[in-house]
């Protein structure tokens, strides 16, 4: 009798230890992968109202007249144009030279640099 109740509370501490283990993981993975995707992260809370999340565009911006990001037009633009565009505006696009840091443009143009690659849609 006494030893089955001890089995019985073992077993329930290591349930619990293995909830609390993935419970961990995923409050950290998270975390974690934000921290390395800085330039997404920019992208998410400043273009993409505009941009959209594949930077084909959102209805909002399309009554802009919203470049499309995928777009060769603007893919074949060089780093340096594109930081100058980001911090300067243009036309309906706002400027984000006193809301982001240089870093934050940077990695933002970096992160516009991997849509072309998703938005590759001669595949499909
Ligand atoms: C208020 C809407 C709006 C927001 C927010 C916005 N954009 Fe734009 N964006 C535009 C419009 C409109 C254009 C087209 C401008 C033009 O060429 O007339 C554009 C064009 C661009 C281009 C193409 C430039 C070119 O000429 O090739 C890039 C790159 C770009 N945006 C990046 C960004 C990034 C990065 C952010 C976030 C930091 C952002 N945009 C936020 C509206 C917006």
């Amino acid at each position: 009798m006494k030893q089955r109740t001890g089995k019985q509370t073992l077993h329930n501490t290591s349930a619990f230890v293995v909830a609390l283990f993935i419970a961990v993981i995923l409050v950290v993975l998270p975390a974690g992968a934000q921290e390395n995707s800085s330039g997404a992260s920019v992208y998410k809370s400043k273009c993409v109202t505009c941009h959209g999340q594949d930077g084909g565009g959102t209805a909002m911006g399309k009554t802009l007249q919203v470049a499309d990001l995928r777009s060769p037009a603007v893919q074949s633009k060089s780093d340096a144009e594109l930081i100058q565009f980001v911090s300067d505006g243009k036309n309906n696009m706002p400027g984000f030279k006193g809301d982001l840091t240089d870093d934050e443009i940077h990695a933002v143009v970096t992160f516009v640099r991997t849509l072309a690659a998703k938005g590759d849609s001669q595949k499909k």
